[in-house]
């Protein structure tokens, strides 16, 4: 089945950012003129998703206006686009799988994707469409090798084997420590479900940090419905981290002709031993 729709979990606090997010989403926080939320969206455009669903927040009005200017703009130039918006209120924030499970009644019953935007993925090819055309059925989640110091931050795989850019998980872990990480492959914000998941989520007891974690469906699903991880291509910059939307604002300038200059000329004037 068509994967047509992608889930945007933007319900979280922000906190490490504060106190810019005391006003702002996290997910507004700008790579220089585009908001992180934005990039999201023109990844999963490019991947071939038409619907796009929010899960949102209190405090988090300024997306939906964000995407009412953006789509107003992009009509004018390119006509009616072929998406459609909408827009779900997560009231609580209780982790990544309740934001998911928010979801439900507009998902239904068919394969979707997962798009976390503080998971900044540079490529000219999108992220979440080379996992949507290696999709067959197995949940699937866009992976990458940490430091191993790291593992504690991520969800991470027990590998059973692995086959060109597809690793067939027999385990996954979230945020295990780094005595009991069984590998350094980690889940980034990338994803592809089964619709089943949401029936296992509604059970769900909460897990770590006391939230719902997807982690924990994607480990009771795997006798049924396998795990898949998809090793991406491309530069992944962690924008949850002040370090990471750093990198990757220097990322982006770097890649423009005039902001390059500005840099240059910056760290000649001031890193220059
Ligand atoms: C979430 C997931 C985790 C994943 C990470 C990727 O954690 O629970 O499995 O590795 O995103 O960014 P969070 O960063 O929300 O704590």
């Amino acid at each position: 089945m068509r994967v047509r729709k992608a889930v945007f979990p933007v319900g979280g606090f922000g906190t490490r950012f504060h106190p810019i997010t005391r006003a702002i989403p996290k997910e507004m926080l700008g790579i220089i003129d585009k908001p992180l939320i934005h990039y999201a969206f023109e990844e999963a455009l490019a991947g071939g998703i038409e619907q796009f669903i929010f899960v949102t927040r209190q405090g988090k009005n300024s997306i939906e206006d964000y995407f009412d200017g953006m789509l107003a703009e992009f009509e004018t130039k390119n006509g009616a686009p072929e998406c459609s918006f909408c827009y779900v209120r997560q009231r609580e924030p209780r982790g990544l799988g309740h934001a998911v499970l928010c979801a439900r009644h507009l998902v239904n019953d068919e394969p979707f994707a997962v798009v976390c935007a503080d998971d900044f993925i540079f490529h000219s090819k999108s992220c979440i469409g080379e996992m949507i055309k290696n999709y067959n059925g197995a949940n699937m989640a866009a992976v990458m090798t940490v430091p191993h110091e790291d593992v504690y931050k991520y969800g991470i795989l027990d590998i059973e084997k692995e086959q060109g850019s597809i690793v067939v998980a027999k385990s996954v872990d979230e945020k295990p420590s780094v005595e009991e990480a069984k590998s350094d492959l980690a889940i980034v914000g990338r994803y592809i479900l089964s619709p089943e998941i949401f029936g296992v989520l509604e059970k769900l007891k909460p897990g770590v940090k006391g939230e719902i974690q997807l982690t924990d469906a994607l480990l009771e699903m795997i006798p049924r419905v396998g795990l898949h991880g998809f090793k991406f291509e491309g530069i992944r910059f962690d924008c949850g981290f002040k370090s990471g939307l750093l990198a990757a604002i220097l990322h982006m300038a770097n890649k423009d002709k005039k902001l390059s200059a500005v840099l240059k000329k910056f760290y000649k004037e001031n890193m220059s031993d």
